[in-house]
């Protein structure tokens, strides 16, 4: 082979591995800078973990945390009442606090509802709390009644002919 043509071979195949080497150096360069603008793509979450982040962030700011509005805790939707925070604390925990006040129950089956939980769902023993929570449940969530409806009062009745 001519010694120019080798030379030439030699230049392309540098050309080609500098060329290569730049591509490699591009990628990186690429990958590093969306990994830096998005961090959470390297933590691999599961979706429970997810769907957790997601739950935390949509937990109001600070300053609404507590925050009641119309005689209405907004964070829970309970009612505003003498024990509103034992129940927040002790109840909103597990479950949904829509759980709680879409059953409306007489003091004897809120305190077996609670027995149950305690004895099938790891319900911790609330102590003295327990009486302040089933007062405010008692009070604020109580029974609807489904009986016949009072009777009419100040009535002019009228004889049928
Ligand atoms: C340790 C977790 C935990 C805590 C704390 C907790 N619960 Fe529950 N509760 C559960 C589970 C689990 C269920 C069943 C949920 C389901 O069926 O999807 C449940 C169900 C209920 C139900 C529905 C019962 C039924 O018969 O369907 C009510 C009402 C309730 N809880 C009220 C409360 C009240 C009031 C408190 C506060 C004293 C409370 N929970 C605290 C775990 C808990």
């Amino acid at each position: 082979m001519e010694d120019q043509t080798k030379f030439k071979l030699q230049v392309k195949a540098i050309y080609r591995m500098l060329l290569g080497i730049f591509g490699i150096f591009a990628i990186a360069a690429f990958t590093i800078l969306v990994l830096l603008s998005n961090p959470q793509l390297l933590v691999k979450s599961k979706p429970g973990v997810q769907a957790l982040n997601e739950g935390y962030s949509s937990v109001p700011a600070e300053d609404d945390y507590d925050k009641i509005e119309n005689g209405i805790h907004v964070r829970t939707g309970l009612v505003d009442a003498e024990g509103l925070m034992t129940v927040v604390n002790n109840c909103t925990n597990c479950h949904s606090a829509k759980l709680v006040t879409q059953n409306k129950m007489n003091e004897e089956r809120w305190i077996s509802t609670i027995r149950w939980m305690q004895e099938t769902q790891n319900l911790w023993d609330l102590g003295p709390n327990e009486e302040i929570i089933v007062n405010y449940l008692v009070t604020n969530y109580p029974p609807t009644k489904k009986g016949r409806r009072e009777n009419l009062k100040d009535i002019e009745w009228y004889t049928l002919n």
